[in-house]
């Protein structure tokens, strides 16, 4: 199956983050995907631009900056002081990091939609909207809330029911406000700028684009029904593509729009263009010549996204693109979604219980994330899943005792018995490491399409082999034997070459792991084409130094211990009050007296608790409580407390949690430190609610 695969030039780029949150798991996968495939490719003789950028603009960002006392500017600039201990902590190289509220993301944006405006694919419409009397602001769907028009349940969005499921638009709501003001919005027009996408061309082009060969077919399925039907906001639907409404108007965080004063880019139409301005960016700093660089036929354009910006990045963006003169992307590779601990639903925002930043605060290893996450990864665009169990057993039996072992179990006889230098390898290990030669083109093959779950597959069962080989010739038992010096060095050899032959596979997935492999063999940086050499007698190695430690289960138990609390808040100090709610959504948390009717310690946890309590249902709940740090287990006993009855049980490494007890803390626990658990007033019994 294998081709050689000649150097290209390439232009890389994963999904611009909202720059309104740190980065959660999520992202973290998606830029480990993409840096695993960047350094694959350099290992080819590939040259890569590999760049990534905040996503600045909107009205979400521009409300959260408001909230926090900051203008958007500084707000988006606070996210992006905390971007780089997360890029090096995972070891993701990206070559620039930008902004799409930089001066070159403005230009271009403004310069691709006047080549629109030529084009004749720009038109404005006169459209109605609602406005928010006391903001002043026209209110996005998700900022107005009222009662769903068909089953009459209170408090639901703009845009549909979540107790129905009914799609309708927001002016069908029945006694709608504004979630930002609590004010009645009013109607209003104003006129709006639209990116013709129903446009004959547009469809004759993009029917062509999506459909040879640049998209996995499951997303080139996925994106074929959109040309064919399309849900409208009402709920109805209608042929084919529909225009695209690309401007917002004053007051809001974006771009203005050329000639058109008030009015500015909707978030969408500069986000993708911010690409561009990271890579022209990077080519300013290092003196080479954007519009040249982009005019080479032969480079190509890659994007890593998510499945959930599917449309904007196979639809609108090379649209853009295509309509305004310029080069379109050769591949946009979609992944699935990041679950954690079985499918805990990852929050946009705040993602979920693996804080990135906690797992490398415990010394966990980021190259072991690399190569879990790695193993999981395919080509398509499924769902994958991070267990903790799965995790450690993966790291520490494939990883560790499969592969960094080859080195640990031959390396020392080299250094202390034959002065640190290779022998000759016979038969039979000359064909173990031929078929670890032979083996490589497949394993580049699957890196090239993403598959990096077969790749790592092939590269255990090359491990097994030279394990068992190992086990045929017990080099200890060798070391121990008369006159068995020879076969000694020549099966520590045959180790040592198949274990840099092993590391170099692995390279893409454990560049910090690689290199220290390059020191200890005193080789230059490991590349592709050097599969087809070895080492050889003579060469001369390092003292092995121990080159990664296995998952102490200690460590996945801390990383789990306590839910994160929300994403840090940008206001010094305390905390900001939550945005209201309404009786109904407060009615939902059901509260109720528990009796403590025994508590304990958990054996391997410092912060957590224990509790048995009682909220009078004829049985006993089980309870983890982070409050060790506070608490003595006698403190508590017999005691009266506060618990969240219905919220959903919870799997934790040390069971199975069912509620939460409330206690008070301050936002950061090391301004001011402590925890206190609420207690009622005397008279009080379990099981009663709290209203
Ligand atoms: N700002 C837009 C993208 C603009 S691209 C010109 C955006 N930002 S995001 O922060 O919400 O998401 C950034 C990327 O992270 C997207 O590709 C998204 O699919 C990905 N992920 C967000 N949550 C994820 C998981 N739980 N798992 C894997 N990737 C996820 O969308
Ligand atoms: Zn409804």
């Amino acid at each position: 199956m294998s081709a050689p695969h000649a150097p290209h030039q390439l232009f890389v780029t994963t999904a611009l983050p909202y720059a309104n949150g740190n980065f959660h798991i999520g992202h973290i996968m998606e830029y480990i995907q993409a840096d695993i495939w960047v350094r694959f490719q350099r290992m080819q003789g590939s040259q890569v631009h590999f760049v990534g950028a905040d996503d600045t603009h909107g009205a979400p960002i521009m409300i959260a900056a408001e909230k926090a006392g900051l203008t958007p500017q500084q707000f988006v600039a606070n996210i992006a002081a905390g971007r780089k201990p997360y890029l090096d902590g995972f070891h993701i190289a990206f070559d620039n990091w930008h902004s799409t509220d930089a001066p070159e993301n403005h230009e271009l944006a403004r310069q691709i939609y006047r080549d629109l405006k030529t084009t004749g694919l720009i038109e404005t419409r006169t459209i109605e909207q609602f406005f928010d009397p006391e903001k002043n602001m026209f209110l996005p769907d998700r900022y107005i809330k009222g009662e769903c028009p068909k089953c009459h349940a209170k408090d639901q969005y703009g845009d549909n029911c979540e107790v129905c499921g009914s799609v309708y638009a927001p002016t069908d709501l029945i006694n709608p406000f504004s979630t930002l003001s609590g004010a009645k919005p009013e109607l209003k027009s104003s006129e709006h700028f639209f990116f013709k996408l129903s446009d004959p061309r547009c469809v004759a082009f993009l029917t062509e684009w999506t459909q040879d060969g640049k998209l996995q077919p499951e997303v080139a399925n996925k994106v074929k029904e959109w040309f064919s039907v399309r849900t409208n906001p009402d709920g109805s639907t209608s042929e084919g593509l529909g225009d695209w409404d690309i401007s917002r108007d004053a007051p809001y965080f974006g771009i203005e729009i050329p000639d058109a004063p008030g009015k500015y880019f909707y978030v969408w139409l500069d986000a993708p263009v911010g690409y561009l301005a990271s890579l022209k960016n990077l080519l300013d700093q290092r003196g080479e010549d954007y519009n040249a660089y982009m005019a080479n036929p032969a480079l190509e354009q890659i994007h890593f996204i998510g499945k959930d910006i599917v449309t904007f990045h196979t639809l609108f963006w090379p649209a853009m693109l295509h309509f305004s003169g310029r080069k379109t992307p050769n591949q946009v590779n979609v992944h699935g979604f990041l679950t954690v601990n079985n499918g805990e639903k990852m929050s946009k925002s705040r993602g979920t219980g693996l804080d990135p930043l906690k797992y490398l605060s415990l010394g966990m290893n980021p190259e072991w994330l690399r190569y879990y996450l790695a193993a999981k990864l395919s080509g398509r665009n499924e769902d994958i899943d991070f267990n903790a169990d799965d995790f450690m057993a993966r790291v520490n039996s494939d990883l560790i005792g499969k592969f960094v072992n080859i080195a640990s179990r031959s390396a020392g006889f080299i250094a202390k018995r034959f002065g640190g230098q290779l022998g000759t390898v016979s038969a039979d290990g000359q064909s173990l490491l031929a078929a670890l030669q032979a083996a490589t083109p497949a394993i580049v093959d699957f890196y090239e399409v993403r598959e990096y779950g077969k790749a790592l597959r092939e590269v255990m069962l090359l491990a097994d082999k030279v394990n068992a080989y190992v086990d045929q010739n017990k080099p200890w038992e060798l070391a121990k034997q008369e006159g068995m010096d020879a076969r000694l060095h020549d099966v520590c050899t045959a180790c040592i070459e198949a274990f840099r032959l092993l590391t170099l596979q692995l390279k893409p997935v454990l560049p910090a792991l690689a290199a220290q492999v390059e020191t200890f063999l005193n080789v230059t940086p490991f590349t592709f084409a050097q599969a087809q050499n070895l080492l050889g007698a003579g060469h001369g190695i390092q003292t092995y130094q121990h080159l990664m430690q296995r998952v102490d289960v200690k460590q996945l138990e801390a990383l789990f211990e306590v839910p994160e609390p929300a994403a840090p808040a940008l206001v010094p100090g305390g905390e900001d009050i939550a945005p209201t709610i309404s009786i109904d959504d407060f009615t939902k948390i059901d509260l109720r007296i528990a009796q403590i009717v025994n508590c304990e310690p958990v054996e391997g946890s410092v912060k957590l608790l224990r509790l048995t309590l009682d909220v009078g249902e004829g049985r006993t709940r089980n309870v983890f409580s982070g409050i060790a740090s506070r608490y003595q287990p006698e403190d508590l006993v017999g005691k009266l407390t506060v618990m969240v009855a219905n919220l959903a049980p919870r799997k934790m490494k040390f069971g199975v949690s069912e509620g939460m007890v409330l206690a008070a803390s301050h936002a950061d626990e090391k301004a001011e430190p402590g925890i206190y658990v609420l207690q009622p007033w005397p008279g009080a019994k379990p099981g009663m609610r709290i209203h």
